[in-house]
Formats: C-alpha cells, structure tokens, sequence
C-alpha cells in the first residue's frame, strides 16, 4: 500500500527512522518536499547517518530505489556530496538514485541571501526560502536546464543517478509499492503552519501531488510525533517548557540539536490541539509515536496538553493560544503492558480521533513496534 511519512508537528519527529525500518517494505523511496534543510537522522548497525537530501532508505537492502521529485529544491553540488559519502560504505548506490530533471536548483545566491534576511524567522541558511521564491517568481532554474557538460550533473551521471520524472517511470511506479518520505512537519507547513515562522514548501500530503505523482494513489497517511514536542528556530511553540531544568535534561538525553544546524532545539510538551489540527489539516491516518524511552528516563510526572482556551481552527490560533494540560506518571517501558504507557496512548487517540499505529524509542533500530492487534 502506497503510504505517505509526515511530520506531524514542526519536524525533527524521528521522521528518517521510521522510514528506514520500514523501507524494506517498499520498493522505491520518495521525497517530494524541502531540501537541505532537513536533516533526517539514520541508525544503521548503531552507526549514525544524517540524510538531507537523500531519502532515509535502507542502503543495506539493495532492491530499495530512491526518489527525489520535483517539490523539492535542490543544490546538486550538495545532493553528489552525499552520494559520494554514501557510496563508501553502498559502492554502488547512486544507480538506485533517480532526480526529477523538473527539480528547482537551489544557487549560492540563494544561501547567501537566506543568511542576510531571514535570520528573524531562524531558518537554516540552506537557501530553501529564496528558491521557493525563485520558483513562483518565474525565475528558477530548473535541472533539466543546467548545462549537461557542467561537472557536478557529469559527476552525478559517473556514479549512476539516473534524471527522469514520475511519468517517465510511470509503468514501473505503477506496479510497485511506494514510501513517500515527508521533510520538516505540518506545523512548518507553508499554508497551514505558523505563518510567517514556517519553511517554504508544502509540508502536507499536499506536496506528493505537487511532484506530480497523482496517478499512484495514496493508501495511508502515517503521522509521526514525538511523545514530547521540539523546534528549532523562532516562533510559537505553545507548550514549550518553562522549567529550564526539565527541557535541559531532555534535550541533553534526547540529543534535542538541530542535525543540520546544530542549535539546541526548544523543548516541550505533546501538544494533543496541536497534533489534531495537524491530523485533520492532512488526513493523517495512523501516528507513529517516537523516543519512548526519553521520557521513560525522566523522573516526574510528564505534562500533556489536552486544549487550549480555543480550539485551533486558524495556523493564527496558535499565536496566543493557552494550554491547559493533565499530567501523566512516566512510564518504564514503552509498552502496552506498561500501565502509565497504555493511558498516554489512550489519551492520544481519545483526543485526536486517530490510532498509535507504531512505537519506537530513539538510537535502537531495533526498537520499532507494531501496536495494531
Ligand atoms: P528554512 O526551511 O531553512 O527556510 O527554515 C524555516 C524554519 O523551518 C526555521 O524555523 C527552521 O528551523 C525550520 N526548519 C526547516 N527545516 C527543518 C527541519 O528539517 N526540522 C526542523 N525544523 C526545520
Ligand atoms: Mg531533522
């Protein structure tokens, strides 16, 4: 079943994970949104791997193919740099490597002017704002029109990527079973994110279509979130914590630094509006919930926020919203046999209408678990 990977909050959920243990399921990988902005943290043999632009597939598994579509904006210097790391230790993995040729080119100019205007919303200077703007202005340039002689698109060819779009591939995309890997998460969502302090792309299942891939069909909308809630950069965070102690701990054992940035991420508390708003924005369809085992090394009870003063109908509720929240009694398995785990769950799916499909803790690739019966 074709299935789509979101970020149901404002990224950094464990995203690259998920799609890693369940990639060998599919046969293609597909990102259809962002660029190097994000930055998609990958445990293979306990060894880490940070992704940007490539897709979170298991290079291990050698049947896998990856996709990068057409929403996405992309530096190809920086796209055959990650080939080039990759290709140590999976020689041959830039054949498995297919680009939409229709793909925006993110340029210097772009980094450069990302670095001197958008400080105040704390964007990651990765030029993703000023191509976006490039593409609805016009302007772009697409991949299909820089030079085939240049070096990096020569390079690129050299270690097998592959520049065709989805319809090219239509027959075989047809008959196989497709993982669309989501970058950044609803609440960074250009339209229905915390406008202005969102990225530039469509974030929702909204950017499978805008890379042109309306003739596969979508079966399920995973959602994941953390079972407590980060950001990076400015912006409301409505349930951010306001004990510095308690999000310093978290963000020390949960590693909480921005993978592409390296910038101490805010820390807080499952937001359940938040995560309904999401969900219901973008027809997410299951939740995968991620870094069990963070909170079950905290020793207090754990605050959960289950409303606001209003519920949020608007991106612009989120600006003065007023949590008010329950707590819970951490657990010491993320287990279903582990009662307080089982009521945490219970409130989840109570409040948002939609089933914890998936749990998983952070490091352990191990550590996913199916809770569907
Ligand atoms: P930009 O995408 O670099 O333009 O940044 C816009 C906003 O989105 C900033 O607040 C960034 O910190 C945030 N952002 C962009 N990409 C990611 C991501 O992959 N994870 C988390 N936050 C992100
Ligand atoms: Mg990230």
């Amino acid at each position: 079943m074709n299935t789509v990977i979101l970020g149901a909050l404002w990224g950094d959920e464990g995203k690259g994970a998920v799609v890693h243990h369940l990639s060998k399921n599919f046969d293609w990988v597909i990102r259809f949104n962002g660029g190097a902005n994000s930055g998609h943290t990958i445990y293979r043999d306990r060894v880490k791997y940070v992704h940007s632009l490539l897709p979170s597939a298991d290079f291990r598994n050698e049947k896998i193919k990856c996709f990068l579509g057409s929403g996405m904006v992309i530096d190809p210097n920086q796209l055959l740099g990650e080939i080039v790391e990759a290709s140590r230790t999976f020689p041959k993995v830039g054949e498995r490597i297919y680009v939409d040729p229709d793909v925006v080119i993110v340029t210097q100019e772009h980094k450069d002017h990302d670095r001197r205007k958008n400080g105040h919303i704390g964007t990651t200077n990765r030029g993703i704002g000023p191509a976006y703007v490039s593409k609805v202005s016009r302007s772009a340039v697409r991949l299909r029109n820089v030079d085939p002689d240049e070096d990096v698109i020569a390079h690129l060819r050299h270690y097998g990527v592959k520049f065709m779009t989805p319809l090219d591939l239509k027959e075989e995309l047809l008959n196989s079973n497709l993982l669309f890997e989501g970058a950044q998460g609803v609440m960074l969502d250009v339209n229905h994110g915390t406008y202005p302090f969102v990225t530039s792309c469509d974030c929702t299942v909204g950017g499978v279509l805008a890379s042109g891939f309306g003739f596969v069909g979508i079966g399920e909308i995973l959602g994941v979130t953390k079972c407590y809630v980060t950001r990076v950069g400015e912006g409301p965070f409505p349930t951010e914590a306001t004990d510095i102690r308690v999000a310093g701990m978290i963000r020390e054992v949960g590693h909480e630094y921005g993978a592409v940035t390296g910038r101490d991420r805010r820390v807080g508390w499952l937001d359940l509006p938040a995560l309904r708003y999401a969900c219901e924005k973008t027809g997410i369809s299951g939740l995968v919930l991620t870094k069990n085992d963070i909170l079950a090394k905290v020793d207090e009870e754990i605050p959960v926020c289950i409303g606001y003063d209003k519920t949020p109908t608007s991106f612009s509720d989120f600006f003065d919203a007023k949590p008010k929240y329950l707590t819970v009694y951490p657990w010491e398995k993320a287990d279903l046999s582990d009662e307080s785990f089982r009521t945490f769950i219970g409130l989840i799916e109570s409040y948002v209408g939609v089933p914890v499909k998936y749990v998983t803790d952070g490091v352990d690739e191990n550590s996913f678990r199916s809770l569907e019966t």
